[in-house]
C-alpha cells in the first residue's frame, strides 16, 4: 500500500521536477543490481538503528579508534532475490565515525536513509580511473572500494584526522571520511568508505579537473577525453586559460582552509605523515589532489529545457532535479521547503561549492576539495610509474619532491587558478 508521505513525494516529484515519475515502492526491500549493494544497504541500516541504541559518550576512548562492530548472517531467507543467503557486514570504529559524522552536521538518520532507500548509483565522477565508485541514489555521499591497506592506513591516521576535525570544526577541504565497512559475500572480503560527495547533489558538473599543482604527465589522456565526463589535469586546466573566479571574501576562506589542510604541522598531508604511518620515506609521493567541478549555471537550465522536450517520460538518474527523488523525498531536509533556483544551493549540503563573481564572464558554481589522501594502496603502482616516468625522462621533478615540497607546490599552484 501507498503511504501518505510516498503519495506526497509523487505529487512533488510531478510538480518540482515535471518531467520526472517514480513508482513509489511499496515494500521497502534492499533491491540492488549487484548483491555486494544489497550487503551494503542491510549493512548500514543495521549499523545505524544499533548505534541508534548506544549512547554518546562524553568523550571518545583510545580502544573506541580500534574497535568494530561484526554481524554474520546465514540462511538469510527475507528478500532473497537480492541478497546473498550468507554474508558478513562488519563496520570500523564505529563510535569515531558516528562522531565525524556530527561534526559534518549529518544526522545518522539521514545518512542511512540516503545510502538505503534506494540503491548506490555507479559512478565514474570522482577519483583516479580504474577506481570503482559509486554515489548514494540522492547523490550526497561517495562510497569507495578500497584496499586492505587503505583500511590500515585509515586506521593509523584516524586519530589524527579526528582530532584536525575537532580543531578545525569540521571546517575542511580535506575528505569527509564518514564509514567504512567490510563486507564478506562467497567468502570474498570487499572494503568501503563513505565520504561526503564533493559535487553537488543536484547541479551537474559538466566540466571537472583533478588538479596535483604539478605539470609533469599532466594532462587527460585521449581515452580519458572520450568519456563523457573526463577528468581533466592541471596542464588541460592551463591550457583551457581557465580561471577560478571567485570573490575575495571566498578566495580568502577557500586558501585560509586549504592552507589549513595542507599544512606541515596540520595532519596527515605533510612531513609528519611517513612519521605516522612509519613507512618507508621515499615511496611516499604526496600524491593527493584538489577536485574542481564546474556548474554552468545557463547550460544546466539549457539542457533542462532540451531534456523536457525530447525525453518527456524519461526516468533520467544524472542531472539535476534531485528535489523529488526515487523512491520517496527525504522529508528532513531543507528542499521540501524551500524550492531552489537555477544556480542556488544549500550550503550545508553541497558545502564546497562557491559561487562565480560578478565578474566573471559565466554565471558557474564551483565545487572543491582534497581527494586521495590515502596514498598506500597504490605505492606499487605509484613506483612503477616513477619509474616509467625516469625512462622517459621526465621523472626529476615527480621523484625528488617531498612531502613539504609536495604541499608547498600544491598550495602554490591552486592560489594560481583563482582569480
Ligand atoms: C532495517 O533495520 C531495522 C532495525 O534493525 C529492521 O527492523 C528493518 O527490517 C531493516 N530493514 C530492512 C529492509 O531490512
Ligand atoms: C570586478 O571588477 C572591478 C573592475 O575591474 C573590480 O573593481 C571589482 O573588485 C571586481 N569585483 C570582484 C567581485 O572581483
Amino acid at each position: 500500500m501507498a503511504s501518505a508521505s510516498s503519495i506526497a513525494a509523487n505529487i512533488a516529484s510531478k510538480t518540482k521536477t515535471k518531467k520526472k515519475h517514480f513508482v513509489a515502492q511499496k515494500v521497502k526491500l534492499f533491491r540492488a543490481s549487484d548483491p555486494l549493494l544489497s550487503v551494503l544497504m542491510w549493512g548500514v541500516n543495521h549499523s545505524i538503528n544499533e548505534l541508534s541504541h548506544v549512547q554518546i559518550p562524553i568523550m571518545l576512548m583510545p580502544d573506541d579508534f580500534k574497535a568494530y562492530s561484526k554481524i554474520k548472517v546465514d540462511n538469510h531467507l527475507f528478500n532473497k532475490e537480492n541478497m546473498p543467503s550468507h554474508f558478513k557486514f562488519k563496520e570500523y570504529c564505529p563510535l569515531v565515525f558516528r562522531n565525524l559524522r556530527e561534526r559534518f552536521g549529518i544526522d545518522d538518520q539521514d545518512f542511512s536513509n540516503s545510502l538505503t532507500r534506494s540503491a548506490p548509483l555507479n559512478s565514474d565522477a570522482q577519483g583516479r580511473s580504474g577506481a570503482r565508485f559509486h554515489t548514494s541514489y540522492d547523490k550526497r555521499y561517495v562510497i569507495k572500494i578500497i584496499s586492505s591497506e587503505d583500511v590500515a592506513e585509515m586506521h593509523n591516521i584516524l586519530k589524527k584526522y579526528h582530532q584536525f576535525i575537532v580543531e578545525c570544526h569540521g571546517n575542511t577541504l580535506l575528505p569527509q571520511f564518514l564509514g567504512m565497512y567490510r563486507l564478506t559475500v562467497d567468502g570474498d572480503e570487499t572494503y568501503m568508505i563513505v565520504t561526503r560527495n564533493v559535487f553537488s547533489h543536484r547541479l551537474s558538473v559538466y566540466k571537472k579537473y583533478d588538479l596535483k599543482g604539478s605539470t609533469v604527465a599532466r594532462e587527460a589522456s585521449d581515452k580519458e577525453k572520450a568519456k563523457e565526463l573526463p577528468t581533466y589535469k592541471d596542464n588541460d586546466f592551463i591550457n583551457d586559460g581557465m580561471k577560478i573566479c571567485i570573490d575575495g571574501e571566498n578566495k580568502k576562506m577557500f586558501l585560509e582552509k586549504l592552507k589549513k589542510d595542507v599544512e606541515v604541522r596540520g595532519f596527515a598531508l605533510s612531513s609528519s605523515f611517513p612519521r605516522i604511518l612509519g613507512c618507508n620515506f621515499s615511496l611516499k609521493l604526496m600524491d593527493y589532489s584538489l577536485l574542481v567541478g564546474i556548474h554552468d549555471v545557463e547550460r544546466a537550465e539549457q539542457e533542462e529545457v532540451e531534456s523536457e522536450d525530447n525525453e518527456p517520460e524519461e526516468e533520467g538518474e544524472s542531472d539535476g532535479g534531485g528535489i523529488g527523488t526515487p523512491p520517496d523525498s527525504p522529508s528532513n531536509t531543507l528542499d521540501s521547503t524551500k524550492p531552489l533556483g537555477p544556480g542556488e544551493f544549500d550550503p550545508a549540503i553541497d558545502v564546497y561549492a562557491i559561487k562565480s563573481n560578478d565578474n566573471a564572464t559565466k554565471k558557474e558554481i564551483y565545487f572543491m576539495a582534497i581527494i586521495d589522501i590515502l596514498q598506500h594502496y597504490d605505492a606499487k603502482k605509484k613506483a612503477a610509474h616513477a619509474a616509467k616516468t625516469v625512462k622517459h625522462g621526465a621523472g626529476a621533478e615527480i621523484s625528488t619532491v617531498n612531502p613539504e615540497q609536495y604541499s608547498k607546490r600544491f598550495y602554490d599552484f591552486i592560489t594560481t587558478i583563482l582569480s
